[in-house]
């Protein structure tokens, strides 16, 4: 075999517990099927058309859509990036207007700029980061109770030719978000909502507390494969609003693959039933979760996110999806790196780090026994490791005032060149810079680049944190002007 596989079969050989996608565990949810290979067809004669479904795969995208409540369900087989791509092209003609997140996925950049669509941003960045620092760190006053509403709002004050809004809900770290209002306000508007619920797929299920991402919007998308057993790139798009069936039955046809894998359609399937056998019992997960969630809160140093302490904190502003685990450093400026390299040296692989912690994502096949087995290395973490300046950068990159110089659309036409990093203050990006994981831009192509975003990287970078859309590590791509 080759060399992929090889390096896929050390790591396996290693026994690691893996809290990061996919989220069927390296297999554990489908130990009843034998020779799962044998699954492994296309569209032959005999089975139905993903394309055009008339029997078994229609039969089964009604089920999907009953259950989420959507008109129309489908199963994707490129992730949620191809939902999203769906999606924009479905409601959005080219230069239309859209308002996006700062802190949105880079899927999402990706497809709006293959739409050519002009870019508006509200700054929910500065809340995810405001509830990942210590509590003593923190700045913003929630008093206002619908923050992200009136953001939304002011936005399209500013700018009536908005025509839709896009959300994530949840992000990557779990924190959640109220649609029903922001979604009664835009329908008054003949504004649309479309939601990337890619963290959210399991949510109806399996944290009853929370309303179905996909219940207040005109279109969503889930990533099955990240929170329930779905293959990696198995993922659902559900469309509520009618009156896009048609363009996402089109577009949907034009962004999926001519030969679905009916192996990836049957883990959607099974993702599915998980779900609907779950749905009527007691929430296991979130009770195993918040569990473990009680013993490493009594730790001196770390945190483990809550529901409970974002909804009293945010005013009621944001919620926490409890199922996942979000574990944040209490005090000042440690490197998330080294708790992240510590715990894989201990046979744990987490999904994820950031400026003041780690993700896990934990599923219904996570073992009780190895939710224990992380509490115990989490408690004999050192914590005597060396402090950095992580935060105050951090808040600065997102309070600075960010300016969008050209359409993102725009930047392809340009002509570019490249200059060293610390050398392009004041320059137009050509590509987004980002983290990866989680993959949200820190730079959005079109954008002037600032000293704090300059400050901000060189210091991820010292901290070997993982940075796309920089070339040979120190240079990058701007517009010519
Ligand atoms: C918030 C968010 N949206 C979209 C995506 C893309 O999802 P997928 O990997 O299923 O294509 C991701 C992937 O990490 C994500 O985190």
């Amino acid at each position: 075999m080759g060399k992929i596989f090889e390096e896929a079969n050390k790591l396996l050989k290693g026994k690691y517990k893996f809290f990061t996608t996919p989220g069927h565990k390296q297999g554990k949810g489908y130990l009843k099927f034998k020779n799962i290979l044998r699954y492994d067809l296309t569209e032959v004669f005999g089975l139905d058309n993903l394309h055009k479904p008339t029997e078994c795969i229609k039969d089964s995208l009604n089920e999907l859509s009953e259950f989420y409540g959507s008109k129309k369900s489908y199963y994707l087989l490129n992730g949620s990036t191809s939902g999203i791509q769906i999606m924009i092209f479905s409601v959005f003609n080219e230069f239309d207007e859209v308002l996006i997140e700062r802190g949105c996925h880079v899927s999402i950049m990706n497809s709006i700029f293959l739409r050519k669509l002009k870019v508006n941003y509200i700054n929910r960045e500065i809340y995810n980061v405001d509830l990942l620092l210590p509590d003593e760190f923190s700045k913003i006053d929630y008093r206002d109770e619908n923050i992200i509403l009136n953001n939304i709002k002011d936005c399209i004050h500013k700018n009536p030719k908005i025509k839709g809004v896009i959300l994530t809900n949840p992000n990557y770290y779990g924190f959640y978000i109220n649609q029903k209002e922001i979604y009664e306000y835009l329908r008054k508007k003949n504004i649309f909502l479309l939601i990337d619920s890619a963290h959210g797929a399991h949510i109806k299920a399996f944290n009853k507390t929370l309303e179905c991402p996909n219940k207040f919007c005109d279109i969503s998308v889930m990533s099955a494969h990240k929170t329930l057993a779905a293959f990696t790139q198995g993922a659902y798009l559900h469309v509520n609003n009618e009156k896009f069936i048609d363009k996402v039955d089109e577009y949907f046809s034009i962004f999926t693959t001519t030969s679905p894998s009916y192996l990836t359609m049957i883990s959607l399937e099974k993702s599915l039933e998980d779900c609907k056998n779950y749905f009527k019992r007691k929430d296991v997960l979130l009770k195993r979760c918040n569990n473990f969630k009680k013993h490493i809160n009594r730790d001196a140093y770390m945190y483990a996110i809550e529901n409970s302490h974002i909804y009293c904190k945010s005013n009621g502003n944001f919620y926490y999806d409890d199922t996942r685990i979000c574990l944040k450093f209490k005090f000042k400026n440690l490197n998330s790196k080294d708790l992240y390299d510590y715990l894989f040296r201990k046979k744990i692989i987490c999904e994820m780090i950031f400026f003041n912690g780690i993700v896990l994502i934990p599923t219904i096949y996570t073992k009780v026994k190895d939710l224990k087995y992380l509490e115990s290395k989490l408690k004999k973490f050192d914590y005597n490791f060396k402090e950095n300046y992580i935060f105050e950068l951090v808040l600065k990159a997102c309070e600075a005032k960010y300016e969008k110089k050209i359409e993102p659309y725009e930047v392809k036409d340009r002509k570019y060149r490249f200059i060293k990093f610390k050398e392009s203050v004041g320059k137009i990006s050509f590509n987004d810079i980002f983290l990866y994981p989680p993959g949200v831009p820190i730079i959005f192509r079109g954008e002037k680049i600032l000293i704090e975003h300059i400050v901000l990287i060189n210091e991820y970078k010292k901290l070997c944190y993982d940075v796309n859309g920089l070339f040979k590590d120190e240079y990058v791509k701007i517009v010519e002007e």
